[in-house]
């Protein structure tokens, strides 16, 4: 699927991203910077924290229990906040916008 990640400074990336992997590994393979992944896809440090695009929010989903409480240690957090590594790649997701948050710049 097509992702496009937006850097806090504006900067797009277009990448394809196989169906299967979450939409940080994605980033990570493609050496996007703006997610940095520290647990490597655990849910476990919140350095992968992303903003969906509000056009998306329905298909990316809510946020698990796990995720949740993960999210409470990232910065600015918003209603459209998600851990990228909780959001699994498919066609149904091809042409998703995400955006990196300022403390991951
Ligand atoms: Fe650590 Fe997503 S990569 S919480």
């Amino acid at each position: 699927a097509k992702i496009t990640y937006i850097e806090f400074d504006g900067t797009e990336h277009v990448v394809d991203v196989r169906n299967g992997l979450s939409v940080m590994e994605g980033a990570v393979k493609n050496n996007i910077p703006g997610i940095d992944a520290d647990c490597g896809g655990a849910c476990a440090c919140a350095t992968c924290h992303v903003y969906v695009d509000e056009a998306w929010r329905d298909k990316t989903g809510t946020s698990s229990a796990m995720e949740e409480s993960m999210l409470d240690f990232a910065e600015n957090v918003e209603p459209n906040s998600r851990l990228s590594c909780q959001i699994k790649v498919s066609d149904e997701l091809d042409g998703l916008v995400v955006r990196m948050p300022e403390s991951q710049h």
